[in-house]
């Protein structure tokens, strides 16, 4: 007779040691104490779990190399939807890269072989991932009807004004204490927002026609409620040491507010600007996603421990009514810099957002207007320049400073002992920056590209097609010749980066 599955847990656990030739808190120290026993969130032996993760791949890969291939099937799919698969892949697939690093990390640093029994399968879930994922852009490179931007966004990525906060977000889960990293990760990332990020984008991707991203997508996702269970048991454990309790609520409050500050105003705009076949608005998801199941059952429960929900959730709530179209907006006007192409709204689009948003075609559709107007090459004129001046970057959290809403943004201009200029776009992100000053040096995008012409930036990013003159990037998703930027037409419009902290006057800003 076979042993238990617990019997068998148990005894395999008691083969761990204490290596001579490592110390657990050499690499990667952490200030929390974690007790040396606790429950096993994952219940699953390694080999059982390596079979189950091959043949998973083995479907995957398999759909995408066969059917999905001769099926041409992204040549079917809505070109709009098309486009916002480059940003996402480039940067979820980042994601997965510090997920990895993250649980990498806490195998290293926890001496608890239960919990890292957990990390180390989820550990190879985000290797799985990052792969998975990187092979998908690959199969959009090859197949995708406009496979620019699917060829080059793990570079782009680096330099976009949205993939900078993207990977600034994503950065979280690896560059701080372990424990720290998994709450960015675990406790808020995957338990909070993997559903709106993958659950949400795999129906969102069958409605628009592209068959390919739910393959990959669902595949992902089966992952995420185990890694959801080692968040839960990391916190588990961390609370039940009474000591970790005032960091644990610093630390949980700013990873919320990191975490919420990029993907609720970039996953606005994924699902409310670029899916021609809508599901649910972006505030739909959000208030049953974030706001019932995360914050309103997962995190109350856990206040008997002494855990409270995080200091700025009621700023997300009241920022997620207008965030992701103050977003859509910016992101829109910054066209030329993007290795994605920013449709318009059509006559359908403002009836839909203004039903899900009311109040909202007084607010964005002038812009979206004169934006579609603006989308011939011939008229000359950029978006960019309906705006008197841009709005700043953040220093925390790397986005433009116009939230909720550009007309009541709540930005806050500060400068330091050494006279530098901050922009903040909020009371959260200016409290994480005090808290850290020296975790928050980053240049903003205006900063890196102050006093550079448009056209120049352009080319020296690597944001032009084949032909050496066509744009990547571009106001529409027409295909015809005529409807297509080129280098020359952004070179006519003379346009230089400016950044605008640097115009402000000197009265504008407070001491930090
Ligand atoms: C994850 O692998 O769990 C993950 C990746 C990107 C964003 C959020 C979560
Ligand atoms: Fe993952
Ligand atoms: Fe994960």
């Amino acid at each position: 007779m076979t042993a238990s599955i617990t019997t068998q847990h148990e005894k395999i656990k008691s083969f761990d040691w204490e290596p001579s030739y490592f110390r657990r808190d050499a690499l990667y120290p952490t200030k929390y104490k974690i007790p040396p026993k606790t429950k096993d969130p994952f219940r699953t032996l390694v080999r059982e779990y390596v079979g189950m993760e091959e043949e998973k791949d083995d479907r995957q890969y398999g759909a995408l190399e066969d059917a999905l291939s001769r099926m041409n099937n992204s040549a079917q799919a809505e070109p709009r939807f098309m486009e916002i698969m480059k940003p996402v892949l480039a940067l979820v697939d980042f994601g997965e890269y510090a997920a990895m690093k993250c649980t990498a990390m806490l195998v290293d640093t926890v001496e608890n072989p239960e919990l890292r029994q957990g990390y180390l399968a989820q550990m190879i879930d985000e290797v799985r991932h990052t792969n998975q994922e990187a092979y998908l852009m690959r199969y959009f490179a090859k197949h995708a009807p406009d496979p620019a931007g699917f060829n080059s966004g793990f570079q782009t990525r680096a330099s976009d004004p949205i993939g900078r906060p993207g990977r600034a977000v994503f950065e979280a889960f690896m560059n701080d204490d372990p424990i720290t990293n998994a709450l960015n990760l675990q406790v808020v990332a995957e338990t909070a927002y993997t559903n709106p990020l993958f659950v949400a984008v795999t129906e969102v991707a069958a409605a628009n026609g592209d068959q390919a991203t739910p393959s990959v997508f669902l595949s992902v996702q089966s992952d995420e409620a185990r890694h959801m269970a080692n968040g839960y048991s990391t916190l588990a454990a961390v609370l039940s040491e009474p000591e970790n309790l005032p960091m644990l609520q610093e630390d949980f409050d700013t990873a919320f507010w990191r975490q919420h500050s990029f993907l609720d105003n970039f996953q606005g705009a994924v699902y409310d600007y670029f899916s021609k076949v809508r599901l649910k608005s972006y505030k739909e998801y959000w208030d049953q996603w974030i706001w019932d199941d995360w914050a309103g059952s997962y995190i109350e429960r856990l206040e008997p421990f002494g855990l409270k929900v995080p200091r700025w959730i009621h700023d997300a709530k009241r920022h997620v009514e207008w965030g992701g179209h103050s977003a859509a907006m910016v992101s829109a006007a910054l066209w030329p810099v993007h290795a994605w192409r920013s449709d318009y709204m059509t006559d359908e689009d403002f009836a839909y957002l203004e039903e899900k948003y009311p109040g909202w075609e007084q607010h964005f559709g002038p812009f979206w207007t004169a934006y579609r107007e603006m989308g011939d090459p011939r008229k000359g004129h950029l978006a960019l320049e309906l705006f008197p001046t841009m709005p700043p970057i953040c220093r925390t959290c790397q986005m433009p400073c116009v939230f909720p809403r550009p007309d009541i943004n709540e930005v806050r201009l500060s400068i330091d002992a050494a006279g530098q200029r901050h922009a903040f776009c909020s009371e959260a992100c200016q409290h994480i920056f005090r808290q850290a000053p020296h975790r928050h040096t980053g240049m903003t995008w205006w900063e890196v590209n102050d006093g550079i012409e448009l056209a120049r930036y352009i080319e020296d990013n690597g944001l032009l097609r084949a032909d050496g003159r066509t744009l990547m990037g571009q106001p529409h998703v027409h295909t015809e010749e005529r409807w297509l930027w080129t280098i020359d037409d952004i070179r006519r419009t003379g346009i230089v980066i400016q950044d605008p902290l640097r115009a402000m006057p000197a009265d504008a800003f407070t001491d930090i």
